[in-house]
């Protein structure tokens, strides 16, 4: 039994590459060529000195004492917010350059929810010299302002999404349009283990070094690789994809992962995913989506643009549906909460998807000799207005 995908791109029922004709040789050409390329040596080497030099990799495994004092367990933060950019994202960006460079794409298109992935990859467009265009939701525009800034400076085009709730779906769907018009020129770095195989995957492999990285650091500060449970915020799932990889197999890790309730699971604003969800196919991948009877995808909602997507990746909605993980949906007063107390507690402001994580230990009791690593997956710069709005600062 194994958590990962197949060949075709499964994670159990889920996955696949439910694509239009138009974008068939795009998905074809990465799908027979990624894990080649991902496996030559010259590829790893350069992947391997980019996010050693240019990302700061290795990320710390910082051991949260106050923390962990105030909720009777081990608390480990990895603080992938110290990543060149400030999320986890531009490990998935420098990966999918690299491959786009090998592939001969020469303009690259992504879309964006809370703006970190859109930053991730303007940053590694400006770092080779290609055209970046991103596609963001009106309404996301407004709220992670300081991210469209960052982006226009770092010399992409940011183009709005009007349709739908003007969030990441709809900049997803403006994404996918743009590539089915230019196949041949572009590449489409998306953002999450979401969207058609070989997507989910290739996203997974390049978010891995997280779990990598965690391994032999619990190593040197506990004694052993493995921590009793990883937590993760899910909006598509790369951050958690990274930080479960090497674990995905090993009944002794609990998987964790958190999901955005919004204003409370059944309020008609929500995003979590695994508790409204059914199966349903979104951007090109059979999967978990909140949808109405008659199969029309529900809007979702969170305080936070990064995890206000009504879908989740495959190996989420396997993860889920197996039982292998342990799905827990926090809304956006508890997260906001979870996140000033970790700025008063530990001195770090999370970006609010990461909050929801944090919240967790509100929600459910550990063990006092457990060990609890959370992937602390950005910082809140980008958020600060939505902090100081809420809590009136
Ligand atoms: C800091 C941060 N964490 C988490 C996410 C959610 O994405 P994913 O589930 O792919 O990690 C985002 C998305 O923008 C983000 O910016």
């Amino acid at each position: 039994m194994t958590y990962h995908a197949n060949k075709k791109g499964y994670y159990g029922e889920f996955g696949g590459a439910y694509i239009p004709e138009m974008l068939y040789p795009n998905c074809e050409e990465l799908r027979q060529n990624y894990i080649r390329i991902m496996e030559e040596p010259s590829f790893k080497e350069e992947f391997d000195q980019l996010l050693k030099d240019y990302v700061g990799r290795p990320t710390p495994l910082y051991f949260a004492k106050r923390l962990s004092e105030k909720y009777g367990t081990k608390i480990y933060l990895k603080r992938e917010d110290l990543c060149h950019t400030g999320a986890h994202k531009v490990n998935n960006t420098i990966g999918q350059i690299l491959m786009a460079q090998r592939l001969g794409k020469n303009r690259i298109i992504a879309e964006t929810g809370a703006g970190q992935h859109g930053v991730a990859t303007a940053t590694v467009c400006a770092l080779m010299g290609i055209e970046c265009i991103v596609y963001m939701g009106e309404i996301d525009i407004a709220r992670q302002a300081p991210n469209v800034a960052r982006m226009k400076m770092l010399g992409a085009e940011v183009r709005p999404a009007l349709s739908g709730s003007r969030t990441l779906k709809d900049a997803t769907n403006e994404a996918i349009r743009d590539w089915i018009n230019n196949p041949v020129d572009t590449h489409y770095i998306i953002g999450s283990v979401v969207g058609p195989h070989p997507y989910p995957d290739m996203v997974a492999r390049f978010q891995s070094v997280i779990s990598k990285e965690i391994k032999w650091q619990l190593q040197e500060r506990e004694g052993r690789e493995n921590p009793d449970y990883v937590v993760a915020c899910v909006g598509g799932g790369s951050n958690a994809a990274g930080a479960y990889y090497h674990y995905l197999d090993n009944p002794n890790v609990g998987i964790i992962a958190v999901e955005a309730a919004g204003k409370g699971v059944n309020s008609g604003e929500s995003a979590a995913t695994s508790a409204l969800g059914k199966v349903g196919i979104i951007h090109g991948s059979k999967t978990l989506l909140m949808q109405t009877t008659d199969g029309q995808i529900t809007e979702p909602y969170s305080i936070s643009a990064g995890l206000d997507y009504p879908g989740v990746g495959p190996m989420h909605a396997h993860l889920f549906k197996s039982g292998r993980g342990e799905f827990i949906s926090i809304t956006d007063d508890e997260a906001m909460i979870a996140g000033l107390e970790m700025a008063q507690l530990e001195g770090i402001i999370p970006a609010i998807e990461t909050s929801h994580a944090f919240a967790i230990f509100n929600h459910r009791k550990f063990k006092a000799d457990d060990v609890v690593v959370v992937n602390l997956s950005g910082r809140g710069d980008k958020d600060l207005d939505t902090y100081i709005d809420y809590f009136k600062l």
